[in-house]
């Protein structure tokens, strides 16, 4: 019989509230036939605090028997800017090899967007998840001084380029528009740019029947905002991706709803899902968080792992749950309540 072994990260702030309503969700949507095994890990902020802790070779070794993981969110006011940033989440993404961080924007019906005349917003972006600038390469010389430089080098080598880039033609082959643009800024960036540009070029003569576009990261900001019905799937390096994903999420409903996807697409390491939002421990415990960005995280999770059809029912619950919210006011927990019946029946 089938099994899902899942590794949990409820994290800190919102986080516990939000994964609680994923687990819920997970639970209902799930055959009878498929046994649903998790273990809770406390990593994140309060955890750091006790033990000066983030991530352990121990801790690696423990989430690597998992299937997947889903993550709430990691974040405190109480700890360091960038202590869990770099000490936890990037340190799993590397240490996991999660170098496609996929991230869908979708513009659900009855979904509030910023934009003027409702556009439809239907694109992905395979968004690198391992080298780039975020590989903490550099330094500072003369720190201190009105003399200091930094570097902060970015890393970009064929082979991460182009599996990444092999990973975003194929998920734009499985999609009815057939589109991929790579987001860049190879005008500038002129060593990684064209790296980036050769290696996307050479490996669509693979994908004949995707229709390619390059477009300058400065330029793609102003058509997500424009006219972001024209993209479907992008691909982009991982600073880059980091910034336009906030943007794909700003205008297609906000963080309440995105969802990602930190994957290793040969499955060597658990893949790990999470929402696109922080930990707002401004609003932490109130159940005012909305957990869609979550479920549709397990969605991704489940679709992963090869559940595609559960993962529809998910994606379906979300989309019609938006669609009937209105201006109601539901809590956490009952916004979690309503998707698991929708799945369930
Ligand atoms: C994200 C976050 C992270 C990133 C931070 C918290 C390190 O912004 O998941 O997009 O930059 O990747
Ligand atoms: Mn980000």
């Amino acid at each position: 019989s089938r099994s899902i072994n899942l590794a949990v990260i409820p994290g800190d702030g919102i986080g516990q509230e939000v994964v609680a309503q994923g687990l819920k969700v997970l639970s209902a949507v799930l055959p009878q036939d498929v046994k649903l095994e998790t273990r809770e890990f406390d990593f994140g902020a309060r955890r750091y605090r006790a033990t000066g802790e983030t991530l352990t070779d121990a801790d690696l070794d423990a989430l690597k028997k998992h299937d997947a993981i889903l993550l709430g969110a990691i974040g405190d006011p109480s700890v360091p800017s960038g202590v869990l940033e770099r000490g936890f989440l990037l340190k799993l993404r590397f240490a996991f090899d999660h170098h496609v961080n996929l991230r869908p924007s979708r513009l659900l019906p009855g979904v509030a967007t910023p934009l003027a005349g409702q556009p439809a917003i239907d694109f992905v972006v395979v968004r690198e998840g391992t080298e780039g600038p975020y590989t903490g390469n550099g330094g500072t010389i003369r720190q201190g001084t009105p003399h200091a430089v930094a570097t902060e080098v970015s890393l970009n080598t064929a082979f991460g380029i182009e599996r990444v880039v092999r990973d975003a033609y194929a998920r734009a082959q499985a999609r009815p528009r057939k589109k991929l643009a790579l987001v860049h800024k190879n005008n500038v960036l002129v060593h990684a740019g064209h790296l980036w540009t050769d290696i996307f070029n050479k490996v669509g003569e693979e994908f004949p029947d995707v229709t390619t576009e390059y477009m300058h990261v400065d330029a793609a900001t102003i058509y997500l905002v424009t006219q972001p019905e024209r993209f479907d799937v992008i691909v982009t390096d991982n600073l880059f991706g980091d910034i336009i994903t906030d943007l794909a999420a700003a205008v297609s409903g906000g963080i309440g709803v995105a969802a990602s996807g930190n994957i290793n697409p040969a499955g060597e390491y658990p893949s790990m899902f999470e929402p696109v939002h922080g930990s707002a421990p401004d609003i932490a415990g109130q159940g005012k968080a909305d957990p869609s960005a979550t479920v549709l995280s397990v969605a991704l999770l489940l679709r992963h792992l090869g559940y595609e059809s559960e993962a529809a029912r998910i994606e379906d619950a979300v989309t019609a749950d938006l669609a009937e919210r209105g201006t109601t006011t539901r809590t956490t927990d009952e916004i979690g309540d309503a998707l698991a019946v929708r799945v369930a029946g």
